[in-house]
């Protein structure tokens, strides 16, 4: 049994696990170098209302995202599966000032959904199509404040009656700078007050 006494370790961004986002972007002029389709790797993302559904990313003002972005006022929310890890990880630590980070990643870039400029990930299980409604200076970073204005997501994850089934897009997590294969279903929204019929059916037990 783990003893809880505390030891003060000082006042970081500790608060894990976080989601990991690769956030899709692209200027006005898509052809040239400056503005292609870009991926920026986002931990510092949440969802921050319900109803309109919005959320935020926060994103360094040094960052060649940050620029298009600002341009545009428009991004893309792209989930990260298994498959996406090793190049979220790539799209974290490059820049697209430097390199075309769809080709280095063998990734395909595609009209995004309800968006004029930006570019949504062919291979993410789910992409989100952003508006951005404000933008505010935080500090290090800039937190862009945007609507969510449609949702896309493969067809393997909708049952047949159309619901999402996300458990099956192998999805990942950010934990204290380490990537985390979400795994093992503990409950759900309300569980813990369940009938027995109804864990029975949604857990099988
Ligand atoms: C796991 C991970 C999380 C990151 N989270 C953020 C973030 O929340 N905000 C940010 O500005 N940069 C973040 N970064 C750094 C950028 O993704 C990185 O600087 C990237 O190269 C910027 O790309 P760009 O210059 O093409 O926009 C993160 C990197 C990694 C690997």
């Amino acid at each position: 049994m783990a003893k809880h006494d505390k030891t003060d370790i000082g006042i970081s961004t500790i608060l894990n696990p976080v989601p990991v986002v690769m956030v899709s972007c692209a200027g006005k002029d898509p052809e040239s170098p400056e503005q292609r389709p870009n991926i920026i790797t986002v931990a510092w993302t949440g969802t921050i209302n319900s109803e309109p559904p919005m959320l935020s990313v926060s994103i360094r003002r040094s960052r060649h995202s940050y620029k298009l972005i600002m341009d545009t006022g428009e991004f893309v929310v792209n989930l990260v599966s298994k498959s996406l890890c090793k190049p979220c990880d790539l799209c974290g630590v490059k820049s697209g000032a430097d390199i075309d980070k769809f080709e280095a990643c063998g990734l395909t870039a595609v009209k995004a959904r309800d968006l004029q400029y930006a570019y949504a990930i062919k291979e993410a299980p789910v992409s989100i199509s952003c508006k951005v409604r404000d933008v505010t200076a935080l500090g290090s970073h800039d937190m862009f404040i945007a609507d969510i204005t449609a949702v896309t997501a493969d067809s393997y994850l909708l049952d047949d009656n159309g619901r999402l089934c996300l458990d099956k897009a192998n999805l990942v997590a950010y934990n204290h700078g380490e990537y985390f294969l979400l795994g093992q279903k503990l409950g759900f929204f309300g569980y813990s007050v369940a009938s027995e019929e109804v864990m029975r059916k949604r857990m099988g037990k």
